[in-house]
């Protein structure tokens, strides 16, 4: 892929000991073939990306990966979020064992966090581990599902609930692919930028508050910065907790409501985005009825949530009881323990903590905030 861009190509590097890798981001990236040096020796590529994705940057970066590999292959999912499941996991298997791919095959997820959530996984299962290659082509991706390491696929009983911590042999975001995305995906991604900002940087938020137009247009250098500074940050609470024994659930902010909205809808009605932009203003006005924040901080995000194109009104769940519904759905969230649902609230300004909340406020929470 030809760029004109003048941006320099920066590094982010994820400390794990043997799992370290770099988070390249740049322009021109994915069809460089300088961009795939050094990773692990092997005759085989598979290349997995689904029939939205393949068609718009699969075969550069089939050329891309020929110097590398005897054999490049491809397998092409269905798209959607709705296909985040074990018969659409089962393609990939089929595809690497059709083909006779030994353990030494290097997945390279080309897609979103769909493609790459269950790239990662299949990398993980397949021959009991491969290495993969992680190759995110929408905003949410590039800041956020690509990097750290968590795999999985859904049940229809709750996201994300079947997967491994899995990580990369290296992240490539070429920023000129999300020129290509749908306005509606950009500001899915835009959450997870937010997100950043109430758990771990109120600079940062000032910033994505000054620049929320350059980023809806895209701008390279407004985007370019955005990427690299959401990767530094979840980059840095990885490096301390990969695993989510405790600091890395901050990363979770806006989720528990919002994953509550994605399964209790139906996978892709809502996207993941919007559910965690949606659920980041509930989450901040459960902190502020537990005393942790002021009204005006609420405001404030619910404000930069909905300039970044995102809903803040939940979508009623349930006719008769919509609160308990919720209430219900939310009691599947992986921090749930022995029942009892764990929110990410912030504590202050740039600083997030997990803690139970009793029902009863959370009914209010949800009750004002859902139509
Ligand atoms: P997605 O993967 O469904 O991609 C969104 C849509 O954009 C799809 O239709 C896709 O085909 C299309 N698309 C992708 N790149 C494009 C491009 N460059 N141009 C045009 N169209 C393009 O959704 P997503 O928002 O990227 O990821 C959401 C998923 O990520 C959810 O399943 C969520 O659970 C997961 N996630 C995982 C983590 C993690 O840490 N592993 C973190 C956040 C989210
Ligand atoms: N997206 C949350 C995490 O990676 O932990």
């Amino acid at each position: 892929m030809a760029s004109n861009s003048p941006l320099a190509t920066q590094q982010v590097f994820i400390d794990l000991g043997e799992r370290s890798y770099p988070i390249t981001i740049g322009a021109g990236l994915l069809g460089d073939p300088g961009t795939y040096l050094n990773l692990p020796t092997a005759s085989t590529a598979l290349i997995v990306s689904n029939d939205t994705v393949a068609p718009l940057y699969a075969q550069a970066l089939q050329q891309s990966l020929q110097g590398h590999y005897n054999r490049v292959l491809q397998v092409i999912l269905p798209d959607g979020e709705a296909h985040k499941d074990w018969p659409t996991l089962q393609l990939i298997f089929d595809a690497l064992l059709a083909n006779g791919c030994d353990r030494k095959t290097v997945l390279f997820a080309l897609g979103g966090g769909v493609v790459g959530d269950m790239t990662g996984f299949a990398a993980a299962c397949y021959m009991r581990g491969v290495p993969f290659v992680q190759v995110p082509t929408t905003l949410l991706a590039q800041v956020d599902s690509s990097v750290g390491g968590k795999t999985a696929i859904n049940h229809p009983l709750g996201k994300n609930m079947v997967g491994a911590f899995y990580q990369p042999e290296r992240v490539i975001c070429d920023l000129d692919v999300l020129q290509t995305l749908p306005p509606r995906e950009l500001s899915a991604g835009l959450a997870e930028i937010i997100k950043y900002g109430p758990i771990a940087d109120m600079a940062f938020l000032d910033w994505i508050e000054t620049n929320i137009g350059a980023l809806l247009a895209r701008e390279p250098a407004a985007l370019a910065h955005a990427v690299r500074r959401s990767c530094e940050i979840k980059a840095a609470v990885v490096g301390q907790d990969e695993r989510e024994a405790g600091l890395r659930a901050i990363l979770n902010f806006g989720h528990t409501f919002g994953h509550a909205i994605e399964s209790g809808l139906g996978y892709g009605q809502w996207l993941h985005g919007e559910g965690v932009g949606c659920g980041m203003v509930m989450a901040a006005r459960l902190s502020q009825r537990l005393g942790l924040v002021d009204a005006a901080f609420v405001e404030r995000l619910d404000a930069l949530v909905q300039r970044a194109g995102l809903p803040v009104v939940g979508p009623k769940l349930s006719a008769a009881d919509n609160a308990g519904r919720y209430l219900e759905l939310m009691r599947v969230d992986k921090k749930a323990e022995a029942g009892e649902i764990r929110f990410v609230v912030i504590s202050g300004p740039g600083h997030a903590t997990v803690r139970s909340a009793p029902d009863a406020l959370v009914r209010e929470v949800i009750d004002v905030s859902c139509e």
